[in-house]
């Protein structure tokens, strides 16, 4: 089954054919980062205006550079949610118009399933990588999300923790923006931090001592402008030991959590997925921590970790019928929770 994939929840306007979930035909990307660079974040409508100028170019992309025609494709997946109201309505009704003139199945996915089935899709560097079989745990960690997911089959997933304020990656944000390294801060923390001595500062872990499996970033993020605020020279001298030790916090937080739940639910594997699975720290770390416990991390390869629309037409096709609507049903839903 071919299917053409569409994503446009936040500022990455994307179009990608994929192959029975796992074969990557093509796979689009435009980034919409220099023209919320200046603004330090997203602003929500420009990335709607964006998406509405470039969704056409990139779906032709994507058939394009798949060597398809939309008489080869056999279905359209689209991202509905959660995300930005004013991006995701672009996506799905570019799917929903394409879905009723070419009459196609359409399947609506809900972006945290796509970002979780980003493990699913074949790995170019690794092709005989195996398919995650379940039970397994996921970390998703992302811009929006930091949630903690049991997936007992491919279509049954269970939230066993999440964050209770900030989510990672809006955290690397934030702080990079305190550290005034722009934005997105993610990739600028992690480069920077590989110069810098992690152990510096001892930055707060949240709720370190609770046995639950909730996650916390908004102390820390407080923490770095306290540490600033108290020692301004520290924002030239020692910006790379700041970056280090923040990340430190972050990833011995995630780690922590991450492996106790697989303890906890007597799982021996974990994938990671989400924007922030490509921090390099966080996949050395919990590959590390996790070999000694007999645990496997599966990480997607880099591309599919940050928004893209591979993932998403693997997560209609892992979904099947559960996503499958009638393309006059597709609907935003900005909420769309797990
Ligand atoms: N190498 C990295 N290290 C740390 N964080 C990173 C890295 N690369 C990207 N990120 C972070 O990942 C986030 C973007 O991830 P993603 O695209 O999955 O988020 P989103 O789609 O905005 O949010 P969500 O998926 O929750 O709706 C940003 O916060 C970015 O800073
Ligand atoms: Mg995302």
């Amino acid at each position: 089954m071919r299917l053409l994939g569409i994503e446009t929840s936040c500022d990455d306007t994307a179009a990608a054919v994929v192959v029975d979930g796992r074969s990557v035909e093509s796979n689009v990307l435009a980034s919409q980062d220099e023209f919320h660079r200046v603004y330090g974040g997203i602003v929500p409508e420009i990335a709607s205006r964006k998406h509405a100028e470039t969704i056409n170019a990139v779906i032709d992309l994507a058939l394009r550079q798949a060597g398809r025609t939309f008489v080869d494709i056999d279905g359209v997946a689209v991202t509905c949610g959660p995300g930005l109201p004013g991006s995701l309505v672009v996506g799905v009704a570019a799917a929903q118009a394409l879905a009723l003139a070419r009459d196609l199945p359409a399947f609506a996915v809900n972006h945290l399933h796509g970002h979780l089935f980003a493990n699913y899709l074949e790995d170019p560097h690794d092709p005989s990588k195996a398919l995650p079989a379940a039970p397994f745990l996921c970390l998703v960690v992302s811009g929006g999300h930091t949630d903690l997911i049991f997936v007992e089959a491919p279509d049954r997933h269970r939230v066993i923790g999440r964050t209770l304020d900030d989510a990672a990656g809006e955290a690397y944000d934030k702080v990079a923006r305190l550290l005034g390294l722009g934005f997105p801060g993610g990739p600028a923390i992690d480069r920077l931090a590989q110069s810098g001595d992690p152990k510096a500062f001892d930055f707060p872990r949240g709720l370190h001592r609770e046995r639950s499996f909730s996650f916390s970033f908004s102390g820390l993020k407080t923490a770095v402008r306290y540490h600033l605020e108290a020692h301004p020279e520290d924002r030239t001298a020692r910006l790379a030991d700041i970056a280090a030790s923040f990340q430190a916090a972050v990833v011995d937080a995630l780690c922590d959590k991450t492996l106790a739940a697989a303890k906890d639910l007597g799982q021996t594997t974990i994938a990671l997925a989400g924007g922030v699975a490509a921090n390099s720290s966080l996949r050395h770390e919990l590959r590390a921590r996790a070999s000694a416990l007999g645990i496997r991390v599966l990480v997607p390869p880099l591309a599919y970790c940050t928004d893209n629309a591979a993932m998403i037409a693997a997560a209609a096709f892992y979904r099947g019928d559960v996503a499958r609507v009638k393309p006059n049903e597709l609907l935003v839903d900005p909420n769309f929770a797990w």
